[in-house]
């Protein structure tokens, strides 16, 4: 399973993509206002960090701007990608820009219905909201195993299912026994999924031990 970040924060983005395990980044329109910076230059700084798929997202709400917002932030970097919502004009410009070659990601899915559509659209990924799905007490988990339920009975779909709205660990693994191919996560989550006070316990009282043999290594 492939991770992205879920941020904007480019000095987050930086830390964590030196760990050689970051995939690729989402933002929203709500990040981008959280991290206080200009939309393309915040764009063109993260994909300098990160090679993998960068989701900037339109704030167009009708077909014809949204085309034209998709293309402007297609051409920061050769790795952005365009987040597109999921309703009628989005998923006819998700379809555009697929025929252009541009990458697609379909955003803000709450259904299985609409994640077919985003597939059938050409989608190259979906973005099903779990968090905001368990918050309004409907299982969001229940959601990814039935999207990749569903694509997998289709070869002919290849849009891959990202898991977004990611709200702690379990999220991920879940997630990933689903069969998700990407899971999108919050840098406080990415910090949880390694952290560990066994790991953190074991490793102080192995270090105490290793100091009372007065050995070097190096
Ligand atoms: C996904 O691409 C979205 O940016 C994100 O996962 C939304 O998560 P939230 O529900 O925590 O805002």
């Amino acid at each position: 399973m492939k991770i992205f970040l879920d941020s904007a924060d480019v000095q987050e983005i930086r830390e964590y993509a030196q760990t050689g395990l970051i995939d690729g980044v989402t933002t929203n329109p709500s990040l981008i206002a959280k991290s206080g910076q200009n939309i393309k230059k915040v764009i063109e700084e993260i994909c300098r960090l990160v090679a993998g798929p960068v989701s900037a997202e339109v704030v167009a709400t009708n077909y014809e701007e949204m085309m034209k917002e998709g293309l402007v932030l297609s051409q920061i970097a050769p790795n952005v990608i365009i987040k597109v919502p999921l309703t009628m004009d989005g998923l006819k410009a998700c379809k555009s820009l697929r025929e252009k070659n541009i990458d697609v990601n379909v955003t803000l899915c709450f259904s299985a219905a609409q994640a077919l559509l985003a597939a059938k659209a050409g989608a190259s990924f979906v973005s099903p909201f779990i968090g905001r799905l368990d918050d309004i007490s409907f299982d969001g988990l229940l959601l990814i195993e039935e999207i990749c339920h569903i694509y997998q009975n289709y070869s002919s779909l290849t849009t891959e299912v990202l898991a977004a709205s990611i709200r702690h660990p379990l999220h991920v693994v879940q997630a990933a026994k689903a069969g998700a191919d990407v899971v999108t996560l919050p840098g406080k989550i990415f910090r949880q999924l390694y952290d560990h006070p066994l790991t953190n316990n074991g490793l102080q009282s192995f270090l105490a031990d290793w100091a009372k043999t007065g050995q070097t290594l190096c």
